[in-house]
């Protein structure tokens, strides 16, 4: 099933390049909460292919809503982002991926992450590490949050986000720098290979955060809430890092 997800997040994600600079239809789910023709079209090429090779499992995918259950058989979730990054692909910016992740009786078990643009392949499997292009991963060594790259996401409701400003005001006097990339999925993966040290957002969904949650944890990483009770990729928010600035981040965020 792995490399069921790894062939399907590929083919996804050349769609996706063969379609960017090219966009014609942009549409509002939001104010400012973007979606493609290239987030349908991908979203309908995994679809297609899950229903063909895993006929019996659901669907959770982000422009369909609710799990779409295929088969009947619920123990299996197949949960799918798409096109994560959609503002900054509807704007020519390149950075962006398709993400998707196997759920077994309410753990996630595969996790797959593809950025097309750079060709980087993001993948795990419960028990049997991460790897990037076929190579293992593991989390930073950083020890102190003063050395740590740090990334975020702006939620697309940031406006009722009460402590969104402070959050984002105390990590940057904190750490050596925040970034704001615009895919949380990326940005998880990016914690996953040590390019980031920790990941911090509020009002993420479960296609966002599924790969991502076991990339991270088969990496070495450790997620919780704020309060560091465990994540459910349910319900945001999400703190996620190498483990040894994690108690920093949090005091940050409490
Ligand atoms: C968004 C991106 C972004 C994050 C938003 C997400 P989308 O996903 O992951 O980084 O800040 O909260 O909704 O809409 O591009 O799939
Ligand atoms: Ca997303
Ligand atoms: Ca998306």
């Amino acid at each position: 099933m792995l490399n069921f997800a790894i062939e399907t997040a590929r083919e996804a994600g050349h769609l996706l390049l063969e379609k960017f600079g090219r966009i014609t239809q942009i549409t509002k789910k939001g104010d400012i909460n973007l979606v493609t023709e290239a987030d349908l079209a991908s979203e309908a090429l995994i679809i297609d292919r899950i229903k063909s090779h895993h006929p019996k499992h659901a669907v959770l995918a982000e422009e369909s809503g609710e799990a779409i259950v295929i088969g009947g058989d619920t123990t299996w979730k197949w949960i799918i982002d798409p096109l994560d990054g959609t503002t900054n692909y509807a704007h020519g910016y390149p950075c962006f991926c398709v993400t998707l992740a196997l759920e077994h009786n309410g753990d996630i078990v595969i996790g797959v992450t593809y950025d097309p643009t750079r060709n980087e392949l993001f993948a795990t499997e419960r028990g049997r590490g991460a790897t990037l292009n076929g190579r293992p991963i593991r989390v930073s060594a950083t020890e102190k949050l003063s050395e740590a790259l740090i990334v975020t996401g702006f939620p697309y409701d940031f406006k009722d986000k009460d402590n969104f400003a402070r959050h984002l005001t105390d990590f940057l006097f904190h750490s050596r720098g925040v970034r704001r990339d615009g895919s949380a999925a990326l940005d998880m993966a990016y914690v996953a290979c040590g390019r980031f040290d920790g990941f911090w957002e509020e009002g993420l969904s479960p296609w966002d955060v599924a790969a991502g949650k076991l990339l991270i944890e088969e990496a070495g990483g450790q997620i919780t809430y704020y309060d560091g009770a465990p994540f459910s990729i349910y319900a945001p928010p999400i703190c996620a890092s190498n483990g040894s600035i994690h108690s920093e981040m949090l005091k940050v965020l409490n």
